[in-house]
């Protein structure tokens, strides 16, 4: 038997066929969580909390109940459901539609405490007033292709909570990439769909690119995730000019103070009482 072009295609790596280009978050939604497997979301909701409190907010189930939190760049909506399912009335924000698709995807008729999703660019997402507690988290501030945008996501982010409001976010720092960049490599295959993964890092330009393919339908896409490497200093320098105060700023998942050396960074954001 003759194999097909087709079956001959199906054993190859994908990264050696031909593909047409598809925007970040669009081809690979649907097998986001699949890739996404090994990262522990409820520890990471813990962190946050535990974090957050560190700001003065208190984190006690009956202190949450009904804060209004904000979820930058929520993507399928890990952190949401874990955070609402907690009492807080959460707002997850995501430019991508098809993520949010897939978070649409795990709302339950039967629970009311879910979270409601918004498509919209968090560098110009303001609503004013509204909210007690923000976040934005696991390398999401670094898809912000600018230092122009990362200080209007600061200002928005700024403008969308209440006088005393406390803001967590983190940002991959230029160490994680020096790392395991050019090694990562990740195959596997979910919902019918093949898909692969390789970085790399380009020290000069302080770009760290992801390549995601995946394969529907007979057809490959080809992503390219680029995400931007700041400094400390400038994060520092943006958040600072935007109003915010820091509270601390936590190295790789721990409660220790961050330093150059830290791959993940938390920041603890406070917005005064009386601004
Ligand atoms: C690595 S994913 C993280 C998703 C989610 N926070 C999580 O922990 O699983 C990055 C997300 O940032 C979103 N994103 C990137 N730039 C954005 C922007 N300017 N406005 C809103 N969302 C953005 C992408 O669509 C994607 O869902």
């Amino acid at each position: 038997m003759i194999a097909s072009r087709h079956s001959r295609d199906a054993k190859k790596d994908l990264f050696e066929l031909p593909a047409v280009s598809a925007p970040p978050y669009t081809t690979s939604a649907i097998i986001y969580d699949h890739m996404m497997k090994e990262v522990d979301y409820r520890s990471w909701a813990k962190y946050l909390i535990m974090l957050m409190a560190l700001a003065g907010k208190k984190s006690r189930r009956s202190q949450i109940h009904g804060e209004k939190l904000c979820d930058y760049a929520c993507g399928t909506g890990n952190i949401s459901f874990i955070m609402s399912r907690l009492g807080y009335a959460v707002t997850g924000v995501d430019s991508s539609e098809q993520m949010l698709e897939m978070a649409g995807e795990k709302l339950s008729r039967k629970r009311k405490d879910h979270p409601r999703f918004l498509c919209h660019d968090m560098t110009n997402f303001v609503s004013a007033g509204t909210f007690d507690r923000a976040i934005c988290v696991y390398d999401s501030i670094n898809y912000v292709n600018d230092t122009a945008a990362i200080g209007r996501f600061f200002k928005s982010v700024y403008a969308s909570l209440k006088p005393g409001g406390v803001f967590v976010f983190d940002a991959s720092m230029e160490s994680n990439s020096l790392g395991d960049a050019s090694l990562f490599v990740q195959k596997g295959s979910h919902k019918g769909l093949q898909y692969e993964r390789k970085s790399e890092y380009d020290p000069m330009r302080k770009v760290h690119t992801t390549f995601v393919r995946v394969k529907k339908d007979g057809q490959v896409f080809e992503e390219i995730h680029r995400e931007y490497v700041y400094q400390l200093d400038t994060l520092r320098e943006l958040f600072a000019r935007a109003g915010f105060e820091e509270k601390f700023a936590a190295g790789d998942f721990t409660m220790l103070e961050a330093n150059e050396d830290s791959e993940r960074i938390h920041f603890v954001l406070l917005k005064g009482q009386h601004d």
